[in-house]
């Protein structure tokens, strides 16, 4: 059974398109199922680094066909931008190589501005969102009003179509959230630019999928964000709009549960957020400003999208054992092992306190997960550099002794561990 599931385990950003660069060499598909530009999949390929938010990390082999699948929300400019900056930079574009699904949704300028200003009305209690505007493409999904890939075959059409959406928009953001219109004339040329380059790019992802699978092939489903940011089993309301878990593969692609063989949680060795929303092993301190870098670094906890610095703290194992459940993993990788190295004494939660009482498992709902305080148990740390170690026996005995503490608690194999960012720097068992 070919199919292989990548999911985040935690708060994003975990290191996903690194690890699907890696496992892509022995994929024949590689497919993005949620979410849109609010993803930033960082890989880097010696001296290269790749910042993909809508096409999937497996472009940067050659041999890998890329879909981006029926459950995303695309920007129709971005895509074309992205996959043109690819293009320039060597990368094979071509159509017969990449395909867009006709029925992923489209995010329109009117979506954008509905992000922003909401945001702005929530005040204090904003989500922290990337302000592509995710959330209001996936509410017109849902409310039966959005647009989808497949109408920029006509794009004089897909142009007057937009139009109106932005007139809507615009009757929401002066009436509702005082803000002022935006104008549509400027867009119009951009986006029926954007949807003629795409047009070679649609076509009927699930049939593609079921032809592939039926011949044999290998899919493997690239997730964006992560577990605890899934709209229905993150933390809501701080999540984002789709289903970033296993589910969220088979209803954003259109495969059914019988072909998948392994579901792959992407794990930091700490904890990071971007984003509003209870965060309870974070670190306010000095300890969490080691943890993020001061940006010097290529790989420091800076968003890939947004820019925004993440917040840091230990690692939270009550987080990813949840992840375990929910995803059904048959596998963990633990990235950015390196970044432990140095800490005499790191910590790991293994459950919470609440109101002083033991919290084993995460709460289901947000007033609790504001009130749970991390109990930790602390784990020796190691001094070396282990950012050239090729196996897992060349690994400190502490570092080992950390992976092994993960498996233990979460009861999930780590196949494979990350050293630092580089594909030469990915240790499989
Ligand atoms: P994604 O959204 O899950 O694909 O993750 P991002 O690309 O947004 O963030 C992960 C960051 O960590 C990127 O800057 C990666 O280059 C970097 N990274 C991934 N794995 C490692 C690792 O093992 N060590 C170090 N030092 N950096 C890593
Ligand atoms: P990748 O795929 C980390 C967060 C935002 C915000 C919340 C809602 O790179 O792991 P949205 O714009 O989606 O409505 O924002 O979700 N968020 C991410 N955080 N990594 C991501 O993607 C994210 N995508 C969204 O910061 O808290
Ligand atoms: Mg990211």
């Amino acid at each position: 059974m070919p199919v292989t599931i990548i999911v985040g385990a935690q708060w994003g950003d975990e290191g996903k398109g690194r690890i699907a660069d890696w496992l892509a060499e022995k994929s024949d598909i590689v497919a993005r199922f949620s979410g849109g530009d609010n993803a930033g999949h960082t890989v880097r390929v010696g001296d290269d680094t790749y910042k993909l938010h809508l096409v999937p990390c497996g472009v940067i082999h050659p041999n890998a066909r890329c879909v981006m699948g029926g459950g995303m929300v695309v920007n129709p400019v971005k895509l074309a931008d992205e996959l043109k900056d690819l293009g320039k930079r060597g990368v094979d574009i071509s159509p017969g190589r990449i395909t867009l699904a006709e029925n992923a949704h489209l995010i329109t300028p009117g979506h954008i501005a509905l992000d922003g200003a909401d945001e702005a009305m929530r005040g204090q209690t904003a989500i922290g969102t990337t302000k592509r505007g995710i959330g209001p493409a996936y509410t017109d999904k849902a409310a039966r009003t959005g647009i989808r890939a497949g109408a920029m075959r006509r794009p004089d059409d897909f142009v007057e179509q937009v139009g109106q959406r932005i007139e809507q928009a615009n009757r929401l953001l002066t009436d509702y959230y005082h803000a002022p219109a935006i104008l549509p004339e400027t867009t119009v040329d951009e986006l029926h630019a954007a949807a003629e380059f795409l047009i070679p790019y649609l076509a009927n992802v699930p049939l593609l999928l079921h032809e592939a699978l039926q011949e044999g092939k290998s899919v493997l489903c690239e997730g964006a964000q992560g577990t605890l940011l899934d709209l229905d089993h993150g933390i809501y309301p701080y999540v984002t709009s789709s289903s970033a878990t296993a589910g969220g593969a088979l209803t954003g692609l259109g495969i059914g549960p019988r072909w998948v063989e392994r579901v792959v949680g992407v794990m930091k060795a700490f904890s990071t957020r971007v984003g509003a929303g209870p965060f309870p092993t974070e670190l306010p301190g000095a300890d969490g400003d080691r943890l993020r870098g001061t940006g010097a670094n290529p790989w420091d906890e800076f968003g890939t999208t947004t820019g925004r610095p993440r917040r840091c703290g230990w690692l939270d194992m009550v987080v990813v054992r949840y992840a375990a459940r929910i995803n059904g993993l048959t596998d963990l990788v633990i990235t950015k092992l390196d970044i432990l190295s140095g800490f005499d004494a790191p910590k790991i939660a293994n459950g919470y306190v609440f109101e002083g009482r033991p919290m084993p498992e995460v709460p289901a709902d947000y007033d609790t997960w504001l009130g749970c305080a991390p109990v930790y148990e602390t784990l020796p740390g190691w001094p070396e550099d282990i950012m050239g170690v090729k196996s897992m026996g060349d690994l400190p005995g502490a570092a080992r002794g950390y992976v092994s503490r993960v498996e233990a608690i979460s009861g999930v194999p780590v196949s494979i561990v990350t050293v630092g960012p580089g594909r030469e720097q990915t240790i499989e068992r």
